[in-house]
């Protein structure tokens, strides 16, 4: 298994892959509480540091480059701001590749969390859900087809970025598409090859689909309604299902778990990036576990590098 594994990471180097969807910027305030304010009854709160990230659809970017992957892109859109700079720094401190539509209306997504001793205390967001403008579109078209890419990644969260005319001509490009949902924008991924919704997504998308049944019998429906290759369900501390003319699981390997957010963004990268080089799907499966398994074993930084996927592999075996 661990010599295939290393055929498997060289593989990814020779890799292109797009990255289409809402970019955020995770801002973490740190500091502390002391005292009330004189001007009103509210606690006052002290920065004392403060830290960026890269999220939504920049951290699966960042997941398929610690896999390996030769580029990536993200096509995305960021606000005329110090925000924007801040994510594409981020991105390029991590030789991933921004191509963003820069708009003078709506903001880059920022989402800042005010932390006083390790205990969140509010979420502060700053976002404008406006649909992305068909000049925007078309840039963004233009400069994919330049990227030339060998398959894309959508990861949705349904603020603007992912609208019809984008999915169309994301389809028009015929390469493996691999979309991590967002249920009311189901009716943008029909054709696509893949979508990844955990549990929750997945009844809501039977919801919105009017598919009846139970899990097995409903998630082949599903794909079919959608005509997808493969429908991916993420089962949390279950795993995975694999629905195409069958339904397969896949268990899940994690053996602590810390932090759980942004495991979906590793399944979905890991998936897309073994299916593209090999297409075998189960393969996909197992590795995108094993790596989310990694992830869920981490506080902070939610990616998996190689090594510590062969680690958990051999662990394993
Ligand atoms: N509690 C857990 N124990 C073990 N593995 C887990 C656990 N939670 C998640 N995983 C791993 O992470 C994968 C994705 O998790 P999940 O189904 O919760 O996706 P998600 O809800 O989209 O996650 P996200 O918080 O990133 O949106 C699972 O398929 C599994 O491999
Ligand atoms: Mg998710």
């Amino acid at each position: 298994m661990v010599s295939k594994l290393d055929e498997l990471f060289e593989g990814f180097k020779k890799l292109r892959i797009a990255v289409v969807g809402d970019a955020i910027l995770d801002k973490y305030v740190f500091g502390k509480v002391e005292r009330i304010s004189p001007e009103a009854p509210v606690p006052v709160f002290e920065i004392e540091r403060e830290e960026f990230r890269a999220g939504g659809a920049a951290n699966v970017a960042l997941n398929l480059k610690a896999l390996g992957v030769g580029r990536v892109a993200l096509f995305s859109r960021v606000g005329k701001d110090p925000e924007g700079a801040v994510l594409k720094k981020l991105l390029s401190d991590k030789n991933i590749e921004s191509r963003f539509a820069e708009s003078g209306e709506v903001p880059t997504i920022r989402k800042t969390r005010l932390i006083a001793r390790a205990q969140q205390l509010i979420r502060i967001d700053r976002e404008r859900r406006e649909p992305l403008r068909e000049d925007e579109v078309d840039y963004l078209l233009g400069e994919l087809e330049k990227f030339q890419p060998h398959a894309v990644v959508v990861s949705d969260y349904a603020k603007g970025v992912f609208v019809k005319p984008l999915a169309e001509g994301i389809k028009r490009l015929s390469i493996p598409t691999f979309v991590d949902p967002r249920p009311k924008n189901v009716d943008l991924y029909r054709g696509f090859t893949c979508i990844t919704p955990n549990l929750k997504e997945f009844e809501e998308i039977k919801t919105l689909l009017k598919v009846e049944g139970d899990f097995e019998s409903s998630a082949k429906g599903v794909r079919n309604r959608l005509d997808l290759e493969r429908l991916v369900v993420t089962l949390s501390e279950r795993g995975i299902a694999l629905v195409g003319e069958g339904v397969e699981y896949f268990p899940a390997t994690a053996r602590e778990v810390f932090d759980v957010t942004g495991a979906g963004d590793t399944v979905v990268a890991a998936l897309a990036a073994v299916v593209t080089l090999t297409g075998d799907w189960r393969l996909a499966c197992r590795l995108a576990n094993v790596a989310a398994g990694v992830v869920v074993g981490k506080l902070g930084t939610a990616v998996a590098t190689p090594e510590e996927i062969k680690e958990e592999f051999k662990r394993l075996t």
